[in-house]
């Protein structure tokens, strides 16, 4: 952000900022909005689907590291060029299904490569393409339950319905940040198992039994607070709420915890909500943010096609 804000220049209050970038050879500039809300910024002047050039990538990832979420508007990308995008910010990681070695959905083309996750409610031959249908997901970080959950996820809307299937955002620094002392006292130093056991649908995977008790669940441990790797900045990790539990609590002692973090995390001060259009990307920061899908009209489409960034070990 410090090397953005040298080449910013902010206009007249209003929340833009422009920075002079250098993108497919060409001299461009970089039409930043500040979105009114504690994350995401919308990004104007760039085509993703061309090369982008090395300051651009850095000046993006500094925004990034701030604002959490990017959004670029009126986007046109193949599978290879949503894939290139991602790699100009480090190695992909592969989609939650080959993370966790299980079946896609039986309708996914064949030809999907293994790092795209497909979110959609279409139907081929009377068989999902894609993951989470048409109902709400609820809040969760992408494939926290995993032992290195990714970075980072990009996610693109191909078709989208009129109304409905909107993305909200959680900043968690913020959620961290304004804790009441005595939770905060509470998790400090505490981690959290990660249970891969139910989608953020709600669905249970069929791999894995319904257990009653969470202390016996599957899953990595993961600190209840974790330090950014690129900012430094201290965020809180939730993952997800079915099947999460506090190691070393008694069950009932985890379960009212978390029942406080998550009531004070969720609060609607930390958000944004997203309502796509077609050609919308959004890259999420998926170490210090949350997110949620609300449901909408299954007699419409919608297709997203999302990539990952590989992260590193929360610690
Ligand atoms: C996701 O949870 O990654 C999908 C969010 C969405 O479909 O908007």
């Amino acid at each position: 952000m410090d090397r953005l804000r040298r080449n910013a220049r902010r206009i007249n209050g209003d929340p833009k900022m422009n920075t002079d970038t250098m993108h497919g050879g060409k001299q461009s500039t970089l039409d930043i909005r500040l979105i009114n809300a504690p994350l995401g910024v919308e990004i104007r002047g760039l085509d993703l689907s061309q090369p982008i050039d090395r300051d651009t990538v850095a000046a993006l990832r500094d925004i990034w590291h701030e604002r959490l979420i990017l959004l670029f508007r009126g986007q046109s990308l193949s599978d290879e060029q949503q894939l290139a995008f991602t790699r100009q910010f480090g190695p992909t990681e592969l989609g939650p299904n080959n993370l966790l070695k299980r079946p896609h959905v039986a309708g996914r083309p064949p030809d999907t490569p293994p790092e795209i996750a497909i979110i959609s409610n279409i139907q081929a031959d009377g068989k999902p393409i894609g993951e989470l249908g048409d109902g709400e997901a609820a809040w969760h970080t992408d494939s926290n339950f995993v032992e290195v959950p990714p970075a980072a996820s990009i996610l693109r809307g191909i078709e989208v319905p009129p109304s409905g299937g909107d993305t909200g955002f959680l900043n968690m620094y913020l959620a961290l940040e304004a804790m009441p002392a005595d939770l905060r006292a509470a998790i400090e130093g505490k981690s959290a198992k990660h249970d891969p056991t139910f989608s953020s649908g709600g669905e249970r995977r069929p791999e894995y039994a319904h257990l009653n008790d969470v202390s016996q669940g599957p899953g990595p441990i993961h600190p209840l607070i974790r330090t950014h790797a690129g900012s430094g900045r201290k965020a809180l990790f939730l993952g997800r709420r079915a099947g999460s539990y506090i190691t070393g609590l008694p069950v009932a002692e985890s379960e009212a915890l978390l029942d406080r973090l998550w009531e004070h995390a969720t609060q609607q001060v930390f958000s944004w909500h997203h309502q796509w259009r077609a050609g919308d990307v959004v890259m999420w920061d998926n170490r210090c943010s949350m997110h949620r899908r609300d449901s909408f009209d299954g007699r419409y489409r919608r297709l997203m096609r999302r990539t990952q960034l590989s992260g590193d070990r929360p610690v």
